[in-house]
């Protein structure tokens, strides 16, 4: 058995083979084709069942933003999830699931005045209002259906989630949300208390992602309360919801230690009973909404290697039949995401290699200084670890890429999630001038 940051049903054989869910890589790119996206079905669904454990009482939402496409909706829907959507398009991707829309929260910073009605048309649970133009545009879609739109606040609490910076959305110079510390949020408060189709009943704050301790959260949790207890005392209302957002870090590496799943529910859980108690604050409902946290480790990528080129005194490159346009996570934030050679044992002489994909483009990084067989060489199969989060869902058809297949994997059987993008499905938005 392959340990973290590996899916659970990853193994490899004496010859090295390595199989998802009891079915080999070779066979499943002999099937769907290279390069490939393979989720382990258990594994998914286990850490969907560990976050609604380890957070009991609470409601959990899976963050699509992670991973928009319908079999991993549904399936965080079966696991008793509700899913989290920043767009109209993510929105109308959770009704095509079939996910019961009073499971369904709607963030975003822009929302445009069509997706808000969409989202109030179709019953969503809650709306997030990010800005004041946005609570008066909420009031106005109310209004024109003589009803009440049940919002939270998105709250920025400055707080710094000591992450990368384009993942750091918690600290006051953001675009998101209500600041405390400008007045912004005092400011929301007041103007939606003088709406009368507007109704505030709780509110979020998401501080940021990839975050490996527990601090950032408990702070989270503490400041929220402390505005709740605050609202209480200034305006009469004592709110009852309250969503942290997501965040929870996940080993891409051997390197990475963020805490476990059960640390980061009882951190949460504890802070929020004892800020509660301190402020004589009556029970909130809690919302947490990971989206790496629980389809990251389930997914693998699988890349056929095309090309070695070794420059003696300088390095290796091992060039793979994708790159940028299917995980532009190492080019975007410098990621690192544990690479494998998966179809044989390789020779016990590791070497640190620049994997790279086929865009033209030096940034087309996969990973770099992987250590790999020296013998790796052209048809040889690598696994990348940790690619079911922000990789399908950023990617892109640079340099005219096609975008891979992605199938579930269980118990020896595939299924589709994602068919792979045809030249025909590229060319089909692409119009020709003659
Ligand atoms: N809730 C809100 C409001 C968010 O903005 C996000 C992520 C989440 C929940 C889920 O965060 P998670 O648990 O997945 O960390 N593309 C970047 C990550 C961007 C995250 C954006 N917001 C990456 O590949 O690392």
């Amino acid at each position: 058995m392959i340990t973290s940051p590996w899916p659970v049903n990853i193994d490899r054989d004496t010859e090295g083979r390595v199989s998802v869910g009891g079915i080999l890589v070779e066979d499943l790119l002999a099937e769907y084709g290279s390069p490939l996206l393979v989720t382990d079905e258990d594994d998914f669904r286990a850490r969907c069942r560990a976050y609604r454990h380890a957070f009991r009482g609470a409601t959990i939402a899976y963050a699509s933003k992670a991973w928009c496409t319908t079999g991993v909706l549904q399936i965080a829907d079966e696991e008793g999830l509700w899913i989290d959507v920043v767009s109209g398009g993510e929105l109308q991707t959770t009704q095509h699931a079939g996910v019961p829309m009073e499971h369904v929260v709607f963030h975003g910073n822009n929302k445009s005045v069509d997706e808000i009605e969409h989202a109030v048309d179709c019953g969503v649970a809650r709306i997030v209002a990010d800005s004041i133009e946005e609570l008066h545009r909420i009031e106005a879609i109310g209004a024109e259906r003589s009803q009440q739109v049940t919002c939270w606040l998105r709250i920025t609490p400055g707080i710094d989630a000591h992450t990368h910076e384009y993942v750091r959305t918690g600290h006051d110079d953001s675009k998101f949300g209500f600041s405390i510390a400008l007045g912004l949020a005092e400011e929301a408060i007041t103007v939606a208390l003088g709406l009368d189709h507007v109704e505030v009943v709780g509110i979020h704050a998401h501080i940021g992602s990839q975050i490996f301790g527990t601090d950032p959260l408990v702070a989270n949790v503490d400041t929220l309360i402390g505005l709740l207890a605050s609202w209480r005392t200034a305006h009469g209302i004592t709110l009852t919801e309250m969503n942290v957002g997501g965040g929870m870090g996940i080993r891409y590496t051997h390197e990475d230690h963020p805490v476990g799943v059960g640390r980061y529910g009882d951190a949460v859980k504890s802070a929020l009973e004892a800020a509660c108690g301190r402020l004589g604050y009556p029970e909130v409902a809690l919302f947490v909404e990971p989206g790496r946290a629980l389809i990251g480790p389930s997914t693998v990528t699988l890349y056929t290697v095309g090309t070695v080129k070794k420059l003696p005194g300088l390095r290796t490159w091992v060039s793979v039949d994708g790159g940028m346009s299917d995980n532009i996570r190492p080019a975007l934030y410098q990621a690192e995401h544990e690479v494998i050679l998966a179809n044989r044992n390789g020779s016990d002489t590791m070497v640190p290699m620049t994997v790279v994909g086929k865009h033209c483009e030096s940034g087309d990084l996969v990973r770099e200084r992987a250590p790999l067989p020296e013998d790796i060489a052209p048809g040889d199969i690598l696994a990348v670890a940790a690619t079911g989060a922000y990789t399908a869902s950023m990617a892109s058809n640079y340099n005219q890429l096609t975008r891979p297949a992605a199938v579930l994997v269980s118990d020896g059987e595939s299924r589709l999630l994602m068919r792979r993008e045809t030249m025909g499905d590229v060319l089909s938005r692409d119009i020709s001038l003659r």
